[in-house]
């Protein structure tokens, strides 16, 4: 095998701005870039880091789909090793192919005991969307407001995130959009309804939807969610609320589809599934990006009915490489790192240390509304005023890109206003990537608070320049530290 410099050698042998050239000549420009002023060129990745062409480190808090780190060596040897046996569709018999759906069943609750293998997060939606209007012989599905469940013609349709954009398509008449249950920022908050069972009024639209549907003699075929909404601005559901909506689905014949594409795998580290967090068992799961640590594989998890009826059809599922042998190996590969390294373990762990700093920040900096998330599945909102709760997209945007351009850390925003900063780094993030990323993020809320102070001087401004001065030391030491790892990059 090539070893890594000769990987780079031969796969990233053009200048950045030819790169980006041939880019823009032949690539869609629907395509868009991270960091569109100044995009990354990245050559190479392990771990929690990725290397642009210049050898600099980014630590990566953004990249859930290299979920037990950037090129693992065990999973990268299965994957190879496989390749070099053989590759071929699921219509031949092959142990990593049940193995696989072993493996995964084992993590599922019991009645979830069936596979069909896909390639991506979108494949694995849609065919539980089919799963689901086969077995109901319904169509309406219900889906949240602000929704991403992938890029084919019928999960666009149930993405909220996408179709709600100027220019999207209009919203099919059988698809309904519930609220997100986002109790900060949401139609119902903590803050207007502070002694309410707020799972219960966000439930109640659900109720409603399936009420109309039973009385027009529809039905609902689906309900369908992510088990913590990621593209609405890591939302997390109060308790109680997958249940009520389950229990209504259910009476109105429906079936309930967990998205776990984002937020599987032990990433919310008190489970190993986002959805066990509610104590509701779906009827259809959906898996991908985790799964293959970077290789596109997913699938999509039911009951025996739910599969018999499927079948039952006549109509036989094939999907050309959905189930091979090597990416049934890979995902075997990081069932087994997850394990082995105890990650869902370190996410659970971590993931408490950056919500209680984080915390500690909020007392510290007015600009942060809320902060909230479960394991290594974390959102920051900004806000430019706590008492209306007012959004701050701006700010959001200029940490985004100042986290990327003066420390290196990679953070992304989302949300409806695109005013949550989002951590879903790779599971094996350290203690100390966690206060690298606490010190940077420290460093800039502090310059936007001195900003602040200066364009309008009456707000008080304190300790800050100790502050930033102690991140630009701890930049410059890990500058020497980037000069060591480019020449470790360069030799190896
Ligand atoms: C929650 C969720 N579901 C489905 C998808 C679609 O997955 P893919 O891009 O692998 O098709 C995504 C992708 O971002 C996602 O975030």
């Amino acid at each position: 095998m090539p070893n890594a410099s000769e990987q780079i050698m031969a796969s990233q042998q053009m200048s950045k701005s030819d790169t980006i050239n041939l880019r823009k000549k032949h690539i869609g420009q629907a395509c868009q870039l991270f960091y569109r002023s100044d995009p990354l060129k990245i050559v190479r990745g392990q771990g929690q880091y990725m290397f642009d062409e210049e050898g600099t480190r980014f630590l990566d808090c953004i990249n859930n789909v290299a979920h037990v780190g950037h090129c693992h060596p065990e999973v990268v040897r299965a994957g190879a090793m496989q390749m070099a046996t053989i590759s071929t569709n699921n219509r031949f018999l092959h142990d990593e192919l049940v193995q696989c759906a072993k493996n995964l069943t084992d993590k599922m609750p019991a009645e979830l005991s069936v596979c069909f293998f896909v390639n991506s997060g979108s494949e694995a939606n849609d065919l539980a969307l089919r799963l689901a209007r086969n077995y109901t012989r319904r169509q309406d599905v219900i889906t949240l407001d602000h929704a991403y469940h992938g890029h084919l013609q019928s999960v666009m349709e149930i993405s909220p995130y996408k179709f709600n954009q100027p220019g999207g398509e209009p919203k099919p008449e059988y698809v309904h959009v519930a609220p997100c249950p986002d109790i900060y920022g949401g139609q119902f908050t903590d803050k207007l309804y502070p002694n309410a069972n707020l799972a219960a009024l966000y439930a109640k639209p659900i109720e409603d939807i399936c009420a109309r549907q039973l009385a027009n003699g529809q039905g609902v075929a689906a309900f369908i969610a992510e088990s913590l909404q990621s593209c609405g601005g890591q939302i997390l559901p109060p308790a109680g609320y997958f249940q009520a909506v389950y229990d209504a689905v259910h009476s109105a014949g429906g079936l309930c589809i967990a998205d776990e594409v984002q937020v599987g795998f032990g990433r919310v580290g008190s489970h190993y599934w986002a959805f066990e967090t509610q104590g509701v068992v779906p009827d259809i799961v959906s898996v991908a990006k985790p799964m293959g640590n970077g290789h596109p594989v997913g699938a999509v998890v039911t009951t025996p009915e739910i599969a018999q009826a499927f079948h039952a059809t006549g109509v036989a599922y094939f999907n050309t490489y959905g189930g091979n042998p090597v990416s049934c190996a890979i995902a075997n590969a990081v069932m087994r790192v997850i394990e082995q390294e105890q990650l869902q373990q370190n996410a659970q762990r971590l993931g408490e240390y950056l919500l209680r700093e984080c915390n500690q920040l909020k007392q510290e900096f007015d600009c942060i509304g809320d902060v909230r998330g479960m394991g290594l599945f974390v959102g920051i909102e900004l806000v430019s005023d706590r008492e209306t709760r007012t959004p701050d997209t701006k700010t959001a945007h200029w940490v985004v890109d100042r986290m990327k351009q003066v420390h290196k850390v990679l953070v992304s925003s989302d949300g409806p206003n695109d005013n949550v900063i989002k951590l879903k780094p790779p599971m094996c993030f350290s203690l100390e990537n966690a206060d690298e990323f606490l010190l940077a993020f420290r460093e800039c809320l502090t310059l936007h608070m001195q900003q602040l102070h200066a364009a309008h001087p009456d707000v008080a401004a304190d300790n800050t320049n100790s502050v930033i001065t102690t991140a630009a030391d701890t930049l410059a030491n890990k500058t020497k530290r980037f000069d060591r790892e480019d020449r470790f990059i360069k030799s190896v």
